[in-house]
């Protein structure tokens, strides 16, 4: 039904840069970031595209710079096949809310939204609230798949028991992928068969491009990623599309969107990443910091992460004895029967650290060795330069079929002594990502319901732990983190308890 229009925004900018509405945004981007006093970003992508769906004319979102466009006629209208179903329709959110979680398109049929787009590797996020659109279009019968470049990012996926797992409102979720030769990105989304009143929605869409090779492996680099359990290297190759699953400012603050580096990641801070600690990493860990000193990008690109990060931490102690009896260990968990991966980022900015061997330490991932003497500053070649070290692991299915198993990263002060000057580990920044599967599939299942009076089960600690974060807490860093100023604003209107 709607056309967009045939103009190739995207690809016209290298043409008429200046009549462009896209090179306007940025233009008028940089201006109110240099008005606000920050400093302008590191990357500025070639594509940032905000959809409001169910929406008409443009919005700024006070807590974003930029404006996000609705789909209501306008180029971005949906494609749908009118002959299988009734028409997609645009509504409101019952209660009000902010950019981009205020309007929703939703239908009972297929819909395909179609950038015109540059080819290459590219953020893909989506926003849901899923709220009551009306007595035809309750909450608790969203069911739908959404696929994006040929990949299934999520399938017969229940929005509302989404977000009732992770206490939260509103869910939000990141992929990043390729887009080949054709110049175009269909996203489309399909109601589930599996009950006949299912519906599809979304709140909004975001594109952002990202640098070449950001997280996939360059054709360059012949080395590979490093794969765990394996003698043999890994390449994430561009037929391969990413699932966000965590994303830490280890030890520090969180970095919301507009304090990435220019591609509106959201990096979650201290308070959500301890929750995936241990018992002796909680009570003995500290948080070094060092906001002065100066960092030198020699080794990494500035733009892979906020530089915040690098100047914060988590290590282990202040005593040997202490460093000595346990692993700095995070719990994480993940859908089994897929493969992920890890992105360690780490900077040496303590005073008494400033050569070769004084802190080499052991890593652990998924209780195999990735690392017996990791030394930073022999890595990095001095102190202040950020590093990151990637590796791929595969999660096989846990015992009993569970829908989520644990991924855990230990951290381990060397035990030797003439190995290293302190016995200390150190981690400044993680990223976790899901990989799609053979299928093209990055999708897994839905979560169950939280249990509203906690039954008295009888475990051993570690599995009654587990149960407890995974009602808790994963949902709620895996799929729903959202960008704290978003939420912030959101939970004053609807959140209550
Ligand atoms: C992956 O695609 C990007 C652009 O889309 C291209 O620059 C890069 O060379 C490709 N990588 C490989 C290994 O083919
Ligand atoms: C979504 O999950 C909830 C909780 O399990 C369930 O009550 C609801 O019926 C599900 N929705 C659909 C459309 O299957
Ligand atoms: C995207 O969808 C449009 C409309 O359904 C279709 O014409 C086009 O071939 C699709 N493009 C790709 C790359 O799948
Ligand atoms: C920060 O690092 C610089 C350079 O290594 C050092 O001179 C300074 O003492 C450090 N400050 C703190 C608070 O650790
Ligand atoms: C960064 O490191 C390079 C290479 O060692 C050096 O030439 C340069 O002066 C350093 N820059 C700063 C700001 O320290
Ligand atoms: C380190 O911890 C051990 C065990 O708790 C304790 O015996 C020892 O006195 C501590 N050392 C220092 C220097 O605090
Ligand atoms: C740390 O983890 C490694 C590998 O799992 C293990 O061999 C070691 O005993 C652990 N150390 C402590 C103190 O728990
Ligand atoms: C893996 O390591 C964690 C802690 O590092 C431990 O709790 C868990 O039991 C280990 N699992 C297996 C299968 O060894
Ligand atoms: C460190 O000490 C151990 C014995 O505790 C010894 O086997 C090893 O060779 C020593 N390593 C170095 C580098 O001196
Ligand atoms: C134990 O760890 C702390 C910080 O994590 C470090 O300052 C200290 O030097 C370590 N102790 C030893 C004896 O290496
Ligand atoms: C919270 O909601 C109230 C009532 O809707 C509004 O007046 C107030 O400005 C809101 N506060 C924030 C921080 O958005």
């Amino acid at each position: 039904m709607k056309n967009p229009s045939s103009k190739h925004l995207h690809k016209s900018i290298t043409m008429k840069p200046f009549l462009t509405p896209l090179f306007l945004s940025l233009f008028l981007h940089i201006i109110t970031v240099h008005v606000a006093g920050d400093t302008s970003p590191i990357y500025t992508p070639v594509e940032d595209i905000t959809l409001q769906c169910g929406f008409s004319g443009d919005q700024l979102n006070p807590d974003d710079t930029r404006t996000w466009t609705g789909d209501i006629n306008s180029k971005f209208s949906p494609f749908e096949n009118q002959a299988a179903g009734s028409p997609s329709i645009s509504r409101q959110a019952p209660s009000s809310s902010s950019v981009p979680y205020s309007t929703a398109r939703l239908s009972r049929s297929e819909f395909t939204y179609r950038f015109l787009v540059a080819t290459g590797q590219k953020f893909i996020r989506l926003y849901f609230n899923p709220a009551s659109y009306g007595p035809d279009f309750d909450r608790s019968k969203a069911l739908f798949s959404v696929k994006a470049g040929g990949f299934t990012l999520l399938k017969d996926f229940n929005s509302s028991v989404t977000a009732d797992a992770s206490e939260s409102d509103i869910i939000y979720r990141e992929f990043c992928l390729n887009v080949e030769s054709e110049q175009s990105l269909n996203i489309t989304f399909m109601p589930s068969r599996a009950t006949a009143d299912a519906y599809a929605f979304i709140n909004g869409i975001e594109i952002v491009s990202m640098p070449n090779n950001l997280y996939y492996t360059s054709a360059q680099n012949s080395d590979g990623v490093n794969y765990i359990g394996s003698e043999n290297t890994f390449r994430i190759e561009n037929g391969t599309a990413l699932e966000m699953v965590y994303r830490f400012n280890v030890g520090g603050r969180p970095l919301v969107f507009n304090q990435d580096t220019g591609m509106y990641r959201n990096w979650d801070g201290e308070q959500e990443e301890h929750k995936y600690l241990d018992d002796l990493s909680l009570k003995f860990s500290v948080l070094p910091q060092n906001s002065s000193i100066e960092l030198n990008f020699t080794e990494i690109a500035k733009y892979s992460a906020p530089e915040e990060l690098y100047r914060t931490g988590r290590s282990m102690g202040m005593n040997k004895t202490i460093n000595k009896s346990y692993n700095l260990t995070w719990e994480f968990p993940v859908v089994p029967k897929f493969l992920y991966l890890l992105r360690l980022h780490f900077c040496e900015f303590v005073p008494d650290v400033t050569k070769y061997g004084d802190r080499r330490f052991l890593i652990f991932i998924a209780n195999q060795t990735a690392e017996k003497a990791w030394d930073i500053i022999a890595r990095s070649r001095g102190k202040g330069r950020p590093i990151y070290k990637d590796y791929v692991v595969f999660m096989p299915a846990g015992p009993a079929s569970q829908k989520k198993v644990s991924l855990f990263l230990a951290l381990q002060a060397n035990p030797k002594d003439n190995m290293t000057n302190f016995n200390d580990a150190i981690l400044n920044g993680l990223e976790i990502f899901k990989l799609s599967d053979t299928n093209r599939n990055l999708a897994g299942p839905n979560p169950d319901p939280p249990l509203l009076i906690t039954p008295r089960v009888i475990a051993p600690p570690q599995s009654r732990k587990f149960k407890k974060r995974m009602q808790t807490k994963v949902w709620h860093a895996s799929l729903g983190s959202m960008p704290p100023l978003l939420l912030k604003k959101f939970n004053n209107i609807t959140t209550q308890s």
